[in-house]
C-alpha cells in the first residue's frame, strides 16, 4: 500500500475464524488497518463507528447474509466498496451481489492475486469517484464565478451609462452658465454676469460631488479612524454648508449637546456621507412648492456608547416606492440632476463605521435621516454590520 492510497482500512466479515485470521494477517502485511467482524450485525456496528472505505464480506453467513449486509451498507453509504467472498457454485449469489452494486467477488479458497485485483479495482473506483467530485466542484465554482463576473459587467455597464448621462446633463448646464456669463461680460451686464457665474459654480460643485461619489463607489478603501471632537465636527460641517443653504431661502439650524465628547471616525468619509444627506434635504425643500418656509435641522446627540446625527427637513417627503429604493445604486427621482449614487455611498460609509441609517418620511411633510454610529467601535459588540436593510411601514432601516 502506498502513502497516497485511498484505501487505508478494510472491514473483514466472515463467520469462519480461520479465514478471518488468514485474511487479517495477509491484509495487515499489505499495510491496511483491518477491522474484523464475525457476522453482519457486528459488521454494521463497526461500520457505523469506523466507516472503512472497503468491506470484504463472506456471502453465506448465519443470520444476516452477505447480500443483505451489502444492501444495508450501500443504502447507508453508496460510496463504500464491498467485495464479496463466495464459495464454489455460488455463481447465482455472486451475480446477484454485482446487481446490488458489489465491487467484485472472489472465490474461496482465496487466491492472493485475485484479492489484489479486487482491491485494486476498489481503489480505482474510489480514486475516479474522488476525481469526479473534484471536477464537479471545480466546474460549479467556475460557473459561479462566471455569473458573478457577468453581474459585475452589467453593473459596470449600468454605471458607465448612468454616469455618462449625469455628466452630459451637468456639462450642458455648465455650457449654459458659461454662455450667460460670457454674454454678461460682453455686454457689461452685472446681473447676467452674476447669474452665469452662479450657474457655473453650481455645476462645477455638482461635477465635483459626482466624481467624489464615483471614487467612493469604485475604490473600496478601508476607513481611517481618528479621534475627533464631535461638536467641532458638526459645527465645521454646518459652517461649510450654511451659506449655500441659506442663499436658497432655506433655514438651516443645528443643535449640539452642551458637553464635549470624542468619537472615533474617518472624518473625511463621514463628512461626505452626511453632506450627501444634507444635499438631498436641500433638494427636497427646493422641490416642495406647498410651503412658504423651509427648514433643515441638523442635530448631534450623545447616547453613551453611540453618537447620533439626525438630519430633518420639511421638504417634499417620500412615497413608498422611494422609501423602499432610496439606498439602491442609481435610484434617483431627480432626472438629469441626480445620479442615485449619493445615498448608496452614504450607507456604505456608515456601514464601514459599523453604524446604521434609519429613515422616516411622510409625503408632503418631510423626511428624517438618523445616523447611529458606535463611539468607540473596538469595545462595542454592535459594530458588526447586520445583513440587510428591511423597510417597514414608513421606516427604512439600513445597517
Ligand atoms: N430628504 C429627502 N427627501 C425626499 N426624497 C429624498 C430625500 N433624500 C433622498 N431622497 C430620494 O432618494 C433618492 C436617492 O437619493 P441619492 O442621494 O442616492 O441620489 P440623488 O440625490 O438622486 O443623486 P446624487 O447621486 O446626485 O446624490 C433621491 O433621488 C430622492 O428621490
Ligand atoms: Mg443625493
Amino acid at each position: 500500500m502506498q502513502a497516497s492510497d485511498p484505501v487505508t482500512s478494510i472491514l473483514l466479515v466472515d463467520d469462519e475464524e480461520d479465514i478471518r485470521d488468514v485474511l487479517d494477517i495477509a491484509l495487515r502485511d499489505k499495510g491496511y488497518t483491518v477491522y474484523t467482524a464475525q457476522d453482519g450485525k457486528e459488521a454494521l456496528e463497526i461500520f457505523e463507528k469506523r466507516r472503512p472505505p472497503v468491506i470484504l464480506t463472506d456471502i453465506k453467513m448465519p443470520g444476516m447474509d452477505g447480500i443483505e449486509l451489502l444492501k444495508i451498507i450501500k443504502r447507508e453509504n453508496p460510496e463504500t466498496e464491498v467485495i464479496m467472498i463466495t464459495g464454489h457454485g455460488d455463481m447465482g449469489l455472486a451475480v446477484e451481489s454485482l446487481k446490488n452494486e458489489a465491487t467484485d467477488f472472489i472465490t474461496k479458497p482465496i487466491n492472493v492475486d485475485a484479492l489484489d485485483i479486487a482491491l485494486k479495482r476498489a481503489r480505482e473506483r474510489i480514486t475516479v469517484r474522488r476525481q469526479l467530485q473534484a471536477y464537479t466542484e471545480n466546474l460549479e465554482r467556475l460557473v459561479r464565478e462566471k455569473s458573478e463576473l457577468q453581474d459585475h459587467l452589467s453593473a459596470l455597464g449600468l454605471m458607465i451609462g448612468t454616469i455618462s448621462h449625469g455628466l452630459k446633463g451637468l456639462l450642458t448646464g455648465l455650457d449654459g452658465g458659461m454662455y450667460i456669463l460670457e454674454s454678461g461680460l460682453k455686454s457689461n451686464d452685472e446681473a447676467k454676469r452674476q447669474e452665469g457665474w452662479q450657474i457655473v459654480k453650481t455645476m462645477v460643485g455638482r461635477i465635483r460631488k459626482l466624481v467624489m461619489d464615483i471614487l467612493f463607489y469604485a475604490k473600496k478603501r478601508e476607513i481611517e479612524r481618528q479621534p475627533i471632537e464631535a461638536r467641532k465636527f458638526v459645527e465645521q460641517l454646518y459652517d461649510a454648508a450654511v451659506a449655500k443653504i441659506k442663499s436658497r431661502g432655506i433655514e438651516f439650524i443645528h443643535h449640539c449637546p452642551d458637553h464635549d465628547f470624542t468619537i472615533s471616525v474617518d472624518p473625511g468619509y463621514l463628512q461626505a456621507a452626511l453632506m450627501n444627506i444634507i444635499e438631498n434635504a436641500v433638494d427636497a425643500c427646493l422641490k416642495d412648492e406647498s410651503k412658504d418656509n423651509h427648514r433643515i435641522t441638523f442635530t448631534l446627540k450623545d447616547t453613551g456608547n453611540h453618537v447620533i446625527f439626525s438630519i430633518e427637513d420639511n421638504g417634499v417627503g417620500m412615497d413608498k416606492e422611494t422609501r423602499d429604493n432610496l439606498f439602491s445604486l442609481f435610484f434617483s427621482s431627480k432626472g438629469r440632476s441626480g445620479t442615485g449614487l449619493g445615498l448608496f455611498v452614504a450607507r456604505k460609509i456608515v456601514e464601514q463605521h459599523g453604524g446604521s441609517i434609519e429613515v422616516s418620511s411622510t409625503p408632503g411633510r418631510g423626511s428624517r435621516f438618523v445616523i447611529k454610529l458606535p463611539k468607540n467601535p473596538v469595545n462595542d459588540p454592535e459594530t458588526q454590520p447586520s445583513p440587510k436593510a428591511t423597510p417597514s411601514g414608513n421606516r427604512n432601516v439600513s445597517s
